[in-house]
């Protein structure tokens, strides 16, 4: 018996995989179809696949055409594959042709000529030529716009910045362009936005007004009644309302979490969070201010991420200690703030100007995970235990810092008309409500409150 194995994707399964899988079965006897798991197609740059591994396999079974569904998971896994299912011919697409060659050694190796004018990127990208805006004065947009190339569908159009002198040569021409907010409105249909969230609440409202999505980098605005409105008004007018905290996004992130709620360390009885960053510009002007976020803004909702994702929102009582550069503008150098739970306590260091250690450590009655620094763009975390033998090690790859995967679930959101849950509600609400707080605590007090 001659036993054939080809291996893809299959997203949104078309007839360019069925004439493949129909000639690599007409090579022998048996054919092995080995699916690609989502993270391996992550590691090897494909982010956006659109049906889940489970639903690609279940296509290709109801071709009738592979005797055996096998998941791909690693790289070398063919290797393996071969050697264990005694397989005599491994076939693959021309758009291959060269890069398997390595498995000659091992078996022969096809490789069978592509349906020309069909792909699934083609086909993910049909009603996705989304005209995408940039609204914001810091660097970060620069990176928007590199990370946004990774992504069908989505192509800058336009940028909206009232000081572009951080702007990449593009973008800074592209804010030139456009004179007013609500001209740049009338040529996108998909906005990121990264304006000093002081401006949030006025700008994403005429967005939402107007039926463009808003991503926001966190916080969506400053007051809890402001929150509601907006979210209200997104709901009202079918649009999608995403809140963008990157390190949401990274796959090490999303499974510590899923290790924690599984009980790997047991009950968690405190969260500890740190981000700091040197940038800030010591020099008040006005353009400065528009620019630069305090450190509550810029690092908050990101430190604040995994005290409510793993503890919830309903804290008894927080306790802030800060130290500002400029108590009109509201400028914090740097802010401690302690979250008194009911079974567990945390606290989060923020700071811009300052450097510390930004590593997050998350303790338990079984042991501890330790991310070390920078956490937020983690592709590494360990979980420990008292006794160090049983400590293991996890690693994730992460490509651009989690933004591409951000913009990813941002677009997919607007296609499925429905919002991912990377960020529950409760928590971008939550992370309000201390931005709240905040303010009215430093409109009483220096420094040391209690809220
Ligand atoms: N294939 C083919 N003809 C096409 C598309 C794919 O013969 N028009 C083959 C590929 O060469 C590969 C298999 O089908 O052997 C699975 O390919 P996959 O990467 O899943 O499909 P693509 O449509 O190429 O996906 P993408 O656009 O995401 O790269």
């Amino acid at each position: 018996m001659i036993k054939v194995i080809t291996y893809g994707t299959y997203d949104l399964l078309h007839y360019g995989h069925i004439r493949l899988l129909e000639r690599a079965k007409a090579l022998g006897d048996y054919l092995i179809v080995g699916v690609t798991a989502d993270d391996y197609d992550k590691t090897r740059g494909k982010i956006d696949v659109q049906q889940s591994l489970m639903e690609r396999i279940e296509a290709v079974r109801a071709t009738g055409l592979a005797d055996e569904i096998i998941v791909e998971e690693y790289e070398g896994q063919k290797i393996d594959d071969i050697k264990r299912y005694g397989v005599d011919i491994f076939a693959i697409g021309s758009d291959w042709k060269g890069k398997f060659d390595y498995l000659n050694e091992y078996c022969k190796v096809v490789y069978l000529d592509r349906t020309q004018g069909v792909s699934s990127t083609e086909i993910r990208a049909k009603g996705r030529d989304f005209r995408f805006g940039l609204v914001g004065e810091v660097a970060f947009l620069n990176k928007i716009e590199e990370e946004s190339h990774y992504v069908s569908g989505l192509a800058v159009e336009a940028v909206y910045s009232k000081d572009s002198t951080l702007l990449s040569k593009r973008l800074r021409a592209l804010a030139a362009l456009t004179s007013t907010y609500e001209a740049f409105l009338d040529k996108v249909d998909l906005i990121y936005i990264a304006s000093n969230p002081v401006r949030h609440f006025d700008q994403i409202k005429l967005a939402l007004e107007r039926g463009k999505h808003v991503l926001y980098e966190s916080p969506l605005c400053l007051c809890r009644k402001e929150y509601d409105e907006l979210t209200a008004l997104a709901r009202r007018n079918g649009v999608v309302l995403m809140e963008g905290i990157k390190t949401a996004f990274a796959t090490a992130y999303s499974r510590l979490l899923l290790l924690i709620k599984s009980g790997k360390i047991g009950e968690v009885v405190s969260v500890d969070a740190t981000c700091t960053s040197l940038k800030a510009i010591r020099q008040a002007d006005d353009a400065w201010l528009e620019r630069e976020w305090n450190s509550i803004y810029a690092w908050g909702p990101t430190a604040l991420l995994p005290v409510f994702q793993i503890l919830g929102t309903e804290y008894r009582y927080k306790h802030v200690s800060t130290s500002f550069l400029d108590k009109t503008h509201h400028f914090d150098l740097f802010s401690k703030i302690d979250f008194i739970f009911p079974h567990a306590v945390a606290s989060i260091k923020v700071g811009k100007g300052i450097k510390s250690e930004g590593c997050l450590i998350i303790s338990g009655t079984k042991g501890y995970v330790y991310v070390p620094a920078p956490w937020w763009k983690t592709e590494y975390f360990e979980i420990r235990y008292e006794n160090a033998s049983d400590n293991k090690r996890y690693f994730y790859q992460l490509d651009g810092e989690g933004i591409r995967y951000e913009l990813v679930a941002f677009v997919n959101s607007v296609v499925m008309k429905k919002r991912d849950t990377y960020i529950e509600d409760g928590v971008s609400r939550a992370i309000v409500k201390v931005m709240e707080d905040f303010q009215n605590a430093v409109n009483q007090t220096e420094i040391d409150f209690v809220i």
